[in-house]
Formats: structure tokens, sequence, C-alpha cells
């Protein structure tokens, strides 16, 4: 990155909570972040995981224990926050937990976990950190990691699908809120492609092995590869930064083209 790009992203002095920090995406945000200058509390349920990426970032890391789905919780978190760093200045909504099968089994416990992690813990978050940021004056910054699910549907992943649009609509009625209300935050959701992150272990499995699991899933991206979850961090700090000023309530897809266009061959 040139020393002009370096300014353009730079986040100096800027608080970040992470959502979702002690493993792939959310884990190469934290690091992303901090690379440009942010303290950045890492938020997971997983207090191992999301220790390692708080020390692994140094005397810029930090660690909360939050469960995105408990309301208290996040009260606890913020309160944390602004006691210890004195202010938010951006919330990064990264957990976030994918079931699939069929339709006809999908369980409504497996449903109501859909919901509550990937849809009800980003409003939640939301929430509280409006009103943790408003009061500053600084800018603020929001930015919901979505997914390509929750724009193109998929038979096998319809609670996965229903969770991600929840998600995509809550962060464009956010974005509009706080302009709205004067309140200079911006709301922003990034949709990415498969990412070769621990998430997909569980469907590695099925597939015998994680290569043979990339290599299909590689075919279906017209980049013809997986992204990284450097990739999707990326364009978190591009979204959290003071270059994306003019950006807000709308959606950036990091997929490789995926959604793009359609199937590349139609003569023969
Ligand atoms: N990996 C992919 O292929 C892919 C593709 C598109 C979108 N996404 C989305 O990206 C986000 C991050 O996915 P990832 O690939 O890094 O997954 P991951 O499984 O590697 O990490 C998810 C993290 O969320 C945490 N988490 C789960 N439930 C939580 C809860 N209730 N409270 C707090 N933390 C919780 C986990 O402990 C874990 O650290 C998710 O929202 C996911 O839906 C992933």
């Amino acid at each position: 990155m040139n020393p002009i790009e370096t300014r353009l992203m730079d986040l100096t002095g800027r608080v970040a909570l992470v959502t979702g920090g002690a493993s792939g995406i959310g884990r190469a945000t934290a690091h992303a972040l901090a690379a440009q200058g942010a303290r950045v509390i890492v938020a997971d349920i997983n207090e191992t995981g999301g220790w390692e990426t708080a020390d692994a970032i140094g005397t810029a890391g930090g660690f909360v224990h939050l469960d995105v789905t408990d309301e208290a919780a996040w009260c606890r978190a913020l309160d944390y926050v602004i006691s210890t760093e004195g202010r938010l200045d951006i919330l990064a909504n990264v957990a976030g937990i994918g079931l699939g099968g069929d339709f006809e089994d999908l369980a409504l416990a497996d449903w109501n976990r859909l919901i509550a992690v990937n849809a009800t813990g980003p409003f939640l978050g939301c929430k509280h950190a409006i009103r943790a940021m408003a009061g500053s004056g600084r800018p603020g910054a929001i930015v919901n990691v979505g997914s390509i699910a929750a724009t193109h549907a998929a038979p096998d992943l319809a609670g996965y699908c229903a969770s991600k649009g929840a998600l995509r609509m809550l962060s464009k009625s956010v974005a509009l809120y706080c302009a709205h209300k004067g309140y200079p935050i911006r709301c922003n959701a990034i949709h990415p492609t498969y990412v070769d992150s621990e998430m997909l272990d569980p469907i590695a499995a099925l597939y015998g092995s994680r290569e043979a699991m990339v290599q299909a899933m590689a075919k279906l991206v017209p980049v013809g590869r997986l992204a990284k979850p450097a990739d999707i961090a990326a364009a978190v700090v591009f979204l959290a930064c003071d270059a994306a000023g003019m950006v807000t309530g709308t959606e950036l897809f990091v997929d490789g083209g995926q959604t793009a266009g359609i199937a590349p061959s139609h003569f023969g």
C-alpha cells in the first residue's frame, strides 16, 4: 500500500469493537483495524480465541466476553469499552453462525438460533453502539458482515439466508435512522462469498477434505478462488474509515464476481 493509501485508511486514535473476533473474519478484521492505528476490543463468546487475538494485537488490543444475542451483555460490553477507552468509534458486527440442510428438517431451535446470532445480535449492537457513539459528536461507523446469502437464496440455507436478509435491511434502516437524526454515524454491510475460515470446517468434512471443498467452491466463484478473511477485513477497514465518509446505507459485495451476473457460457 503506498503512503497516500495508508493515510486515506488511517484509524489512529479510533476505538473499535469487533464481534466474532476470536476466529476467521473477525480475527482478521481486528488485526486489520489495529494495523491502521485503531485500538481494538475483541468481543466473542470464545474467551480463549478472543484473548489470543487481543494478545496478538498487543497493547492496542483488549477482549471482552460478549454473547451478541444478550442485550444485557451488550450493555456491559459497551460500558466496559467506554470506561476503559473513553469512547467507541467503530463497531464491526462480524459474529455469526451458519447452519444448513433440508428445509423440511430445519428445526425451530436452529431457525431461532440463526436469527438470534445473525440478525438480533447486530440489531442489539447497532442500537447500543449508536447510543454510545451519538453523544461523542465524533464520526462513527458501523459495519455489518452479511453474506451473498443476504441477496441470493439457496435451497439448503433458508434460515441463514433469512437471517442475512434481515441484517441487510437492518443495516440500511440504521443508516437512514442515523442520517435522519443528524448523527454522524454511518452504517453499511459487506456481503462475502465463501471465505476460507473456521466456519467452513463442518462443510469440509462433508466433502471428505478441505482441499476437495475449496476446489469445488472455487469453481463457483468467477475469479476462481475463495475469499481469505483478510479480503473481507480490508473492506471493513475501508467502510470504517473517513475515506468512506459519504458511504452509508449501502452494501459491498466481496465475492469475486459471484453475484455480478449469470453463467459464462451460452454458445456451447
Ligand atoms: N466463512 C464464510 O464462508 C462466510 C461467508 C459469508 C459470510 N460469512 C459471515 O462472516 C461472519 C464471520 O464468519 P467466519 O467465517 O469468520 O466464521 P467463524 O466461525 O470463523 O467465526 C465466527 C465467530 O463468531 C463467534 N460467535 C458465534 N456466536 C456468537 C455469539 N452468540 N456471540 C458472540 N460471538 C459469537 C464465534 O465464537 C466465532 O469466533 C459471519 O457473520 C458469517 O455469517 C462467512
